[in-house]
């Protein structure tokens, strides 16, 4: 019988995202290394802020035509000093994310053993969530526009308008329901601000209580997003999976990473539910100009994404002793500076490697 390959496209772009795919690689490569019974074909595109300043744009214009056929997509970090970050962003993981209708964004929050949280009453029992992002509409649709830049007398102005959907609301309200039933905690956060936001905000929470009704098991609440972030902080034991529009949950998962310890840690992975499209799995980390090309920055963020890659194409077990092995590298302290220790990019990746189930 014939290894199962998996097609992998590779997509590091700029700064720590270079140095966290090369490394996520070499993890999964030691994964996939003999008797498995699957192995994984790599295509590493070029695409980012060095291939704007080459090219005028950040991809290939015929770029998502060619990741089409990849049974997903390994990504790293786009930004850079030398383009616009809106530009950058749009022209590169939007404009994947988007395309692909890879309209579930999941960011787990994850307590690692050895790694210290700025939460005075963190424990790994308590904490444990999972950021359900909406991830194709909501502030990020790009609806707007500029005017008025030549009029002397007014000023420039500029309109940026969110687009909330009844069917984009219901699938990923339904995804967070759907997800909340697999946890231990079976319970939703939804967050909103429909206080100020009268009307998509106001739509999303009438759809929440519907979908809510179908899931009579699951424990529901819904929370303003000023009031979320508090409590993040005052109340973590409370929550479980958290949804919310594509830029509180942006917000939110960051402060949960750094809650967690590190930006450096969180993973996510951008979801086509449908599998039309493939998905995107990167972390949630930018690429860190501050320490790039130092390899110093930390690599469990982009391992953990490796880690979601592996369940989504059907390899549970070695997905689960990736996050084992995650977790025995950092019960043994091998820490990058991020998170209070002095260990390479390089020896967090070879204590990850050295930690792998035997086969
Ligand atoms: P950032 O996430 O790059 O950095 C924020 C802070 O976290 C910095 O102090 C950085 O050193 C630290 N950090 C991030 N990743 C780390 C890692 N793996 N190990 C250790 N420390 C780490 O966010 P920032 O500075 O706001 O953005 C920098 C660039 O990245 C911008 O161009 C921005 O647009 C882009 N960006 C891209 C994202 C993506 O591709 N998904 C997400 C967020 C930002
Ligand atoms: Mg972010």
């Amino acid at each position: 019988m014939s290894a199962k390959e998996f097609r992998i496209a590779a997509i590091p772009a700029d700064g720590v995202g270079r140095e966290v795919v090369a490394a996520g690689r070499a993890v999964l490569e030691a994964i996939a290394a003999d008797g498995t019974g699957f192995s994984f074909a790599w295509e590493e595109f070029p695409w980012g802020s060095d291939y704007y300043a080459e090219h005028g744009v950040m991809m290939a214009e015929d770029g998502l035509e060619t990741l089409k056929d990849f049974d997903a997509i390994y990504f790293g970090a786009v930004g850079w000093p030398t383009v616009p970050d809106h530009v950058s962003l749009w022209g590169l993981r939007l404009k994947i994310c988007q395309g692909f209708d890879q309209w579930a964004n999941i960011r787990p929050v994850q307590f690692l053993p050895g790694i210290e949280s700025p939460l005075r009453k963190a424990d790994d029992t308590h904490l444990d969530w999972v950021v359900v992002r909406e991830n194709s509409e909501g502030e990020y649709a790009g609806f707007g526009g500029r005017a008025f830049a030549a009029r002397e007398d007014k000023g420039e102005v500029a309109v940026q308008s969110a687009l909330f959907t009844e069917v984009g609301c219901e699938r990923i309200i339904r995804y967070a329901f759907e997800l909340a039933r697999t946890r231990p905690r079976k319970k939703v956060s939804s967050v909103t601000k429909s206080n100020a936001q009268q009307y998509g905000m106001v739509l999303w929470d009438q759809v929440f209580q519907r979908v809510a009704a179908e899931y009579p098991d699951v424990a529901t609440e819904s929370v303003l997003v000023d009031a979320m972030s508090a409590k993040f902080v005052l109340q973590p034991e409370s929550l479980s999976v958290v949804v919310a529009s594509n830029l509180f949950a942006d917000i939110l998962s960051d402060l949960g990473s750094a809650l967690a310890g590190s930006l450096g840690l969180a993973p996510s992975a951008n979801l086509n539910p449908e599998r039309r499209f493939p998905s995107m799995f990167e972390p949630v980390h930018g690429s860190a100009p501050d320490i790039a090309g130092q390899g110093v920055c930390n690599p469990i963020g982009a391992f953990g994404s490796a880690a979601m890659m592996l369940d989504h194409l059907g390899l549970p077990g070695e997905a689960e002793g990736l996050r084992k092995a995650i977790e025995a590298a950092t019960a043994q302290g091998v820490r990058t500076r991020d998170v209070g220790g002095g260990a390479t990019t390089r020896e967090v990746t070879e204590a990850v490697i050295a930690n792998l189930p035997a086969r």
